[in-house]
């Protein structure tokens, strides 16, 4: 669709296309009444009978690497006055555990492409202090598989621990294994067992490597070569530990060159050896064009369907009958521009412990592109069985702390937290009516997008919504007769006048979720308006 024909259309009613958003929304006052007439309307059909799929809590899964404040005056700070007996601070352990975080991968990332597992582990004090190549910065190792297993416990996540493929391979990951998951009676669990811990870490999941397509990646490999020592590293492991499930490395974005012909090499290679394969993507506003960064869940949903599409195809032509699903184990907003022109510690003999890195300040445009990336993860939840939102602390995080000051929460907390809290059951497919818009990147997009999820036993159902326009409310009705008789139990709408304001550490609740008051339920129809560039979740009972 021409530009022009978008700026002609007379009117902006329900299944036509509106003009792209603009960005001057700072100055939109909702008191305008004379927008009202010209409010956009959708209509949105919810039915429990179209399920998508059960939603697995892994889906609600965080990402610790060894990076920046992170770890270090991160989620460990033993001079913090909240710092428990191990140094892990509790201000932040309450706020992950109100984040509702599922599976935690762990320690990277790039970090983990350099990163001797043995290094980690034994008397602290004997530990080495390493130089990370990834990150430029040096690792005291004071934190460790132990302590972080520790602080998991606390918490209340899962390990999923990340094999060095990058500069180490299949002998390093069995050992590894063997260290964290044989009870005991050999050399590698009973050094475990030497170092304090007696019960196995019993490890489920695996990720064979971080990033290998990456020319960032330290041992950066061609599909060909890290695939064949994926392969050799799976069956390895799978020899010690037959019930790991093991994530073979996909692409690190959908704009990779090698993208589609990766995963179709890698998966040949290692289809028989491994559960799933992982995706990652960040997202970010560029060059002001915020019409194409409210509809990066466009571009998420074809990366999902792209890497299925070709699980598929290699399923097809090796005749399988088993299933290859996705670890989408790192996706976020991240200002990764930024991070190129700034961020970056040059130099060879001046690698700090813990710099400030990636430290992104998040707005409510962030919060409500993150919301609309979670809702892709739930549209795919027949096939996106795990994923891990980048990261967790300090670096592209929703927790900010200070060292010796507090901990808080940034504009994507809140997504994530009621998202984690309100998606049970399974997820439903959605029948959408609503305008399109234009966008630079990826053409003509819907201006609302939608999915819905059904807890049949605990007879609640919620719905997750956004507004990508930029200037214009959306009236929003849904179908909620197949549903029975229901009503709003709660209802949160992220927005503002200023779509640019964020939680910073003077003003640390600048922003947070409200009740959308305008939902009314009545004859099997739920109205609602949608502010514009507003995240949405309501939950029905
Ligand atoms: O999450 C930050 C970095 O992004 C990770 O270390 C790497 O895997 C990715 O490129």
């Amino acid at each position: 669709m021409r530009r022009a024909d978008v700026e002609t259309e007379p009117e902006r009613g329900r299944g036509q296309r509106i003009r792209p958003p603009s960005v001057p929304l700072k100055r939109y006052s909702r008191a305008d009444t004379s927008r009202k007439a010209m409010m956009p309307s959708a209509r949105l059909t919810i039915d429990p009978h179209f399920s998508i799929g059960p939603i697995r809590r892994k889906l609600f899964g965080g990402f610790v690497e060894h990076l920046g404040r992170h770890v270090y005056d991160g989620i460990y700070e033993p001079g913090h006055e909240t710092a428990d007996a191990e140094g892990f601070r509790t201000d932040v352990i309450d706020l992950v555990r109100e984040l509702g975080v599922d599976t935690i991968r762990y320690p990277g990332g790039n970090f983990v492409s350099g990163f001797r597992w043995e290094d980690s582990v034994g008397p602290v004090a004997q530990r080495p202090r390493r130089l990370d190549l990834a990150w430029h910065s040096t690792e005291t190792n004071e934190v460790g598989l132990h302590e972080f297993a520790s602080w998991l416990d606390k918490v209340g996540s899962d390990l999923m621990m990340a094999v060095n493929l990058g500069t180490r391979g299949t002998l390093e990951a069995i050992d590894l294994l063997e260290y964290s998951n044989i009870a005991g009676g050999t050399a590698l669990s009973e050094r475990r067992i030497a170092n304090g811990r007696i019960e196995p870490f019993n490890v489920r999941m695996w990720c064979l490597g971080n990033e290998m397509d990456g020319p960032w990646q330290l041992g950066h490999r061609s599909a060909d070569d890290y695939g064949k020592i994926a392969s050799q590293a799976a069956k390895g492991m799978r020899q010690l530990d037959p019930d790991v499930q093991l994530v073979v490395c996909g692409s690190s974005s959908a704009h990779m060159p090698t993208f589609g012909e990766w995963e179709r090499v890698v998966l040949t290679h290692t289809y028989d050896d491994v559960d799933l394969i992982s995706c990652h993507a960040y997202y970010e506003e560029r060059g002001g064009d915020i019409g194409s960064f409210l509809a990066s869940a466009v571009d998420m949903d074809g990366f999902i369907e792209s890497v299925v599409a070709t699980a598929d195809h290699v399923k097809a032509v090796r005749g399988s009958s088993k299933q290859i699903d996705i670890s989408f184990d790192e996706w976020n907003v991240w200002y990764l521009e930024r991070y190129h022109g700034v961020d970056k510690i040059e130099g060879i003999d001046n690698w700090p412990i813990a710099p400030r890195l990636l430290e992104d300040v998040y707005s409510v445009v962030d919060a409500v592109v993150f919301g609309n990336l979670m809702i892709s993860l739930l549209k795919h939840a027949d096939r996106v069985a795990s994923a891990s939102l980048a990261q967790l602390v300090n670096v592209i995080a929703p927790i900010m702390t200070e060292p010796g000051g507090p901990a808080w929460r940034q504009t994507t907390f809140f997504p994530f937290s009621i998202t984690s809290r309100l998606a049970r059951g399974e997820a439903l497919r959605v029948k959408l009516d609503a305008p399109t818009y234009e966008t630079e990147a990826y053409g003509e997009v819907s201006l609302v997008d939608a999915v819905a999820t059904h807890d049949a036993e605990a007879g609640r159902s919620a719905v997750f919504l956004v507004n990508r326009s930029t200037t214009e409310p959306v009236t929003l009705t849904i179908d909620v007769a197949a549903l029975g008789e229901v009503a709003v139990v709660e209802s949160h709408t992220i927005s503002d006048d200023d779509v640019y304001a964020k939680n910073t550490l003077d003003d640390r609740e600048r922003v947070s979720p409200k009740p959308n008051d305008t939902a009314r339920i009545a004859g099997g129809e739920l109205t609602i308006t949608l502010p514009p560039v507003s995240w949405t979740a309501i939950a029905l009972a």
